[in-house]
């Protein structure tokens, strides 16, 4: 069943910083810092789409030995790194915080409590201090913007309505954005978003984390090639990843970690497993990961036809958005659909740096909104 039309406030300007906005009517440049999970991040960027630094301090060190996110640990290492990340931030974008930044703009959630206010405390602190305007962003819009910076000026560039597909460790949705502001949940999940299955699994498969995190070292196994103990015949009998919810706007990412959990738990435990039977049952989560957001995908697409909207773009944004082996799966797939139905239909994705967390979709979300103030 779909959801009403969601209009995201995303972004507030404090009324107590109105007054500024009337700065920045020509080209203006945006301090963001962003810390609603556990990468502490801090960015400048111009109204002109110009990245000046994007400081991104990931905590993986700290949460590998919890095997997920320790909210307390989160914001320790919020509160250490966060002046580190704004120090960094102005004086890799050589800017004069007093003089060059125009705004500043912050995480106002979905996210930790405790770790988003890291974030806003810093923000607040210094919109206060400097006598700057200060625009709360709302963590999906901002996800669901990035293209749009990331393609601007090119013909790339995609043109509303459009679909969108976050697919994060908070989130697994389909939207239709209608506009920078209005978005229309056309699905979501049931149970848990598929970033957290696919660290869960990298958990069960005893992945190291590394410096990349537990979905991109999943990533990275499934990808290796013959390399470990254990002869291929070994993986024949891997079975294949359900398909849950059928042909409803439905995710469910919960029936995939559990199909590993009862394979592993079937075979006596993790250890009596081989390296390539590891990899093959990874493979196989991967497979209907990407298989479960393919199909909902041309679902979305088939709804859009019936209601006469046009949709010439989809937009994957999200932490998991920068998974290759997704994004091959989506784009084979619309490019079939697109044969089918006689039109072209362009898979747009930000580079996997700014896919994860970070604080330059939040300076360009803020922008929009700083834009319509100044108008
Ligand atoms: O957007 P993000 O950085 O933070 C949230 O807002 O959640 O997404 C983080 C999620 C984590 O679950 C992480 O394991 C997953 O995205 N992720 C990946 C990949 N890179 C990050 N999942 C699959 N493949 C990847 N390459
Ligand atoms: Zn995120």
């Amino acid at each position: 069943m779909l959801r009403p039309l969601l209009s995201l406030p995303s972004t507030k300007l404090l009324p107590a910083q109105r007054a500024g906005v009337s700065l920045i009517r020509r080209q203006f440049t945006v301090l963001a810092v962003e810390s609603s999970a556990d990468d502490t991040c801090a960015a400048v960027v111009r109204s002109d789409g110009q990245i000046l630094s994007n400081v991104v301090i990931k905590q993986f060190d700290l949460h590998e030995r919890y095997g997920g996110i320790h909210p307390v640990a989160a914001i320790e290492g919020h509160q250490r790194n966060m002046p580190l990340a704004v120090q960094r931030a102005i004086r890799e974008a050589q800017v004069d915080i007093v003089k060059d930044i125009s705004g500043i703009a912050f995480t106002r959630g979905p996210g930790i409590g405790g770790c988003l206010s890291v974030g806003s405390n810093a923000a607040k602190t210094l919109a206060a201090a400097l006598n700057k305007p200060l625009v709360g962003v709302h963590h999906m819009q901002a996800h669901a913007l990035t293209p749009l910076l990331t393609t601007l000026n090119s013909p790339d560039t995609p043109k509303f309505p459009f679909l969108t597909l976050l697919v994060s460790g908070g989130h697994t949705l389909l939207l239709l954005a209608a506009s920078h502001k209005d978005f229309r949940i056309l699905a979501t999940t049931v149970d848990e978003s598929i970033g957290r299955s696919f660290d869960k699994v990298s958990r069960m498969l005893q992945l190291p984390w590394s410096k990349f995190g537990p979905g991109a070292a999943l990533e990275d196994f499934c990808a290796q090639n013959g390399s470990g103990s254990g002869p291929n015949e070994d993986v024949a009998h891997i079975p294949a990843a359900p398909t849950p919810m059928r042909k409803k706007l439905s995710f469910s990412y919960a029936a995939l970690h559990s199909f590993v959990e009862r394979y592993i738990h079937s075979q006596g435990g993790i250890d009596n497993l081989s390296i390539p039977q590891r990899r093959a049952l990874g493979r196989s989560f991967q497979t209907g990961a990407a298989a479960q957001l393919e199909e909902k995908l041309l679902l979305a697409l088939e709804w859009c036809e019936k209601k006469n909207i046009v949709v010439e773009h989809v937009v994957m944004s999200g932490g998991v958005a920068s998974n290759q082996f997704i994004r091959r799966t989506l784009q084979a797939a619309l490019a079939i659909y697109g044969g089918e139905n006689g039109h072209t239909i362009n898979l747009i994705y930000p580079p996997p740096s700014l896919c994860t967390d970070n604080a330059v979709m939040i300076a360009w979300a803020s922008m929009t909104r700083f834009l319509e103030l100044t108008q």
